[in-house]
């Protein structure tokens, strides 16, 4: 697929409450030397009372103001998310609302790829680019209500976030890569509703998200490799030629695996899960927004975004900004 972009603004929210290492051993038998050796997680942000459409307005506002235009001038809002505030109406309808944009004829909707699910909306946002002027694409998550606080084996890895950016056309061609494999399904999982049987009224089933970490991890170091070895080729570049990846901030230790099998310096990866932990479809724009912030993002970079997610989902994106355009091949 081939089109263009400009990535206008972009911005970041924190959940209201800082829970570190030292919080969770109070509450399960693990020890903050475990999670930083295991993971690099020191602390992550855990929401109190805001919810997922809060915190993507937070994320939205900020990105409306970095991007210096009103919020009048959105056309579309696309929120990547596996946590909505309600199965429906939207996340992006309700920060539609909280917008004050409702008197607006606003293309406004959710999706679900997971940890995948920021990569997902950005392709998708720009193919709607000839459509919509300016969209405002957002993740968003309070994982939070979906851990099980007393689970060791996940707790200690998640955590709430937004992360947003609106994008314009550009004047480049770009070309993004974003795949599934179902086959996977079991492996990193949340339960739903209950089917109605005999139209009888079912009590909610678990929604605690599950995990088989060892087979996620296994799968995060071959997908990655393999999304930002597609870009590459997409665009005819090199990874030396890439002056900043900007992974999904799952794990340490993974990002390392992704950067001794292709031999590239680990230093060319941006974390910042050492402080909020794996914030799902928050992670890639909140990291892209904190990179923002210290000036690792200006007119001379070659940047990759790439993550993974439940689904199994992965995906990636290189945005050139040489030349003075935001170019996403
Ligand atoms: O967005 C995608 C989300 N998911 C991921 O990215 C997860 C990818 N996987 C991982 O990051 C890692 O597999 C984990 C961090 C989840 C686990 O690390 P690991 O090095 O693969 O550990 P393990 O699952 O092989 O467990 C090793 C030991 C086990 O004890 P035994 O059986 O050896 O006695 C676990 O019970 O560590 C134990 N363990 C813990 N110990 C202290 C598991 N969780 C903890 C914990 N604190 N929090």
């Amino acid at each position: 697929m081939n089109n263009t972009v400009k990535i206008l603004g972009c911005g970041l929210a924190k959940a209201q409450q800082k829970i570190t290492n030292y919080d969770l051993e109070k509450r399960v038998e693990t020890s903050h030397e475990w999670i930083v050796q295991r993971t690099g997680i020191t602390s992550r942000y855990v929401t109190i009372d805001e919810n997922t459409s809060d915190l993507a307005l937070r994320a939205a506002v900020q990105a409306i103001e970095n991007a210096k235009i009103e919020k009048t001038d959105i056309q579309a809002i696309i929120v990547a998310t596996m946590t909505p505030d309600c199965l429906t109406p939207s996340t992006a309808c309700i920060v539609q609302a909280k917008l004050g944009l409702n008197d607006l004829p606003v293309f406004a909707f959710d999706i679900n790829a997971a940890c995948s699910g920021f990569l997902y909306a950005f392709q998708l946002a720009s193919d709607l680019l000839n459509r919509y002027k300016n969209i405002l694409i957002i993740g968003s998550e309070t994982l939070s209500k979906m851990i099980n606080w007393n689970d060791r084996g996940t707790c200690v890895l998640f955590g709430d976030g937004a992360g947003a950016m609106i994008l314009t056309a550009g004047t480049r061609n770009l070309y993004h890569y974003a795949n599934s494999e179902g086959d996977l399904l079991g492996v990193l999982k949340a339960e739903g509703l209950n089917l109605i049987k005999d139209l009888q009224n079912l009590a909610p089933v678990e929604q605690f998200l599950t995990m088989q970490g060892n087979d996620v991890f296994r799968f995060a170091v071959r997908v990655l490799k393999e999304s930002i070895e597609n870009v590459l080729n997409q665009a005819h570049l090199t990874i030396e030629d890439i002056d900043l990846i900007i992974p999904h901030q799952a794990n340490y230790r993974i990002i390392n695996h992704v950067a001794k099998r292709m031999k590239v310096d680990l230093s060319k990866f941006y974390m910042n899960l050492q402080e909020f932990g794996n914030t799902s479809a928050a992670s890639i724009p909140i990291a892209y927004a904190q990179a923002f912030e210290q000036g690792l993002i200006d007119e001379q970079k070659r940047i990759i975004l790439v993550g993974f997610g439940s689904g199994l989902t992965y995906g990636a994106t290189l945005i050139d900004k040489r030349g003075g355009e935001d170019c996403v091949k």
